[in-house]
């Protein structure tokens, strides 16, 4: 089911209910990045289980709470964990949040994953900054916005040409040089999951156009543009996705994730201090 205007404003109540926080910036952090929220001050930690139509992840090195307090000098809203559409979630489920993060004032959407790089030449702990994305599974009709739409939530066939704010990936790009830490750009790719890729799905990603694969983000973002939110991505090269390489796992996945957190932290702050406040979306 499409989601509802009521389903948004009863989430954003049970949240509002418990701080008077009006975050500015909504984020989401991948598998193995939770933790970069405990550097959130006078923070008001939220469970899933208490907010209507959110979702517990049942997949490891995802916690499931929502922390609101102040980050980089700005209100936000960050969730430690996710779920996937590959957990058995519908898509609408799976960006539920997003619109409650929407609902709760964020002008901006800032979302970040573990990805496999599909270049030979990148090393895991690198960080992409997501100039665009294919969302496989969203072309082939699985998309969150598939049914009735309402127009308090955003228009029927929103645009998707620069889902990734400009702007925003300049201002990280300009944090990275002044933090010494080398950035990488590319296209992100979705793909359904739970299974990793084969390689002639690896060598067909790359014919595509895709530079990182992983199993989240391109859903909640075309919520999040459907919502009118400005977005900055950034994949945390966790494996290399490599046809001739060797499979990947889910717990290089997770040390990888580990292991990067202090350049990512790094990254997230310097870009929530570099941040203007825009227009609200
Ligand atoms: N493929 C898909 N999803 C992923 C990968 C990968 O190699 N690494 C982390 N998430």
């Amino acid at each position: 089911m499409e989601h509802s205007f009521e389903q948004v404003a009863a989430a954003r109540a049970a949240i509002a209910a418990r701080t008077s926080l009006a975050p500015r910036v909504g984020m989401i952090l991948g598998s193995g990045m939770s933790d970069l929220a405990d550097n959130i001050e006078e923070p008001t930690t939220i469970s899933y289980h208490d907010i209507p139509g959110f979702l517990a992840s049942s997949v490891e090195g995802h916690r499931s709470e929502l922390a609101l307090g102040w980050l980089g000098g700005q209100p936000v809203a960050v969730m430690r964990g996710r779920s996937h559409f590959y957990e058995g979630y519908t898509m609408q489920q799976i960006t539920f949040p997003v619109r409650v993060m929407h609902a709760l004032g964020c002008h901006t959407l800032i979302v970040t994953n573990a990805a496999g790089g599909l270049h030979a030449t990148w090393q895991v702990g690198d960080i992409m900054h997501i100039t665009d994305q294919i969302f496989l599974p969203g072309l082939a009709g699985n998309h969150p916005l598939r049914g009735r739409n309402d127009e308090r939530l955003g228009v029927r066939f929103p645009a998707m040409l620069d889902a990734y704010t400009p702007a925003l990936g300049s201002l990280a790009h300009t944090v990275a040089t002044q933090q010494g830490l080398t950035l990488r750009r590319g296209v992100y790719v979705m793909i359904s999951g739970p299974s990793f890729e084969s390689g002639a799905e690896l060598r067909m990603l790359r014919l595509l156009g895709g530079d990182a694969v992983g199993m989240s983000t391109a859903p909640e973002v075309v919520v999040a543009r459907h919502s009118g939110m400005n977005v900055l991505g950034l994949s945390l090269i966790t494996n290399l996705a490599l046809p001739e390489g060797s499979p990947a796992n889910h717990a290089e996945v997770l040390e990888a994730g580990i292991a990067a957190r202090p350049p990512m932290t790094a990254l997230l702050q310097g870009v929530l201090s570099g941040m203007h406040e825009p227009d609200p979306a």
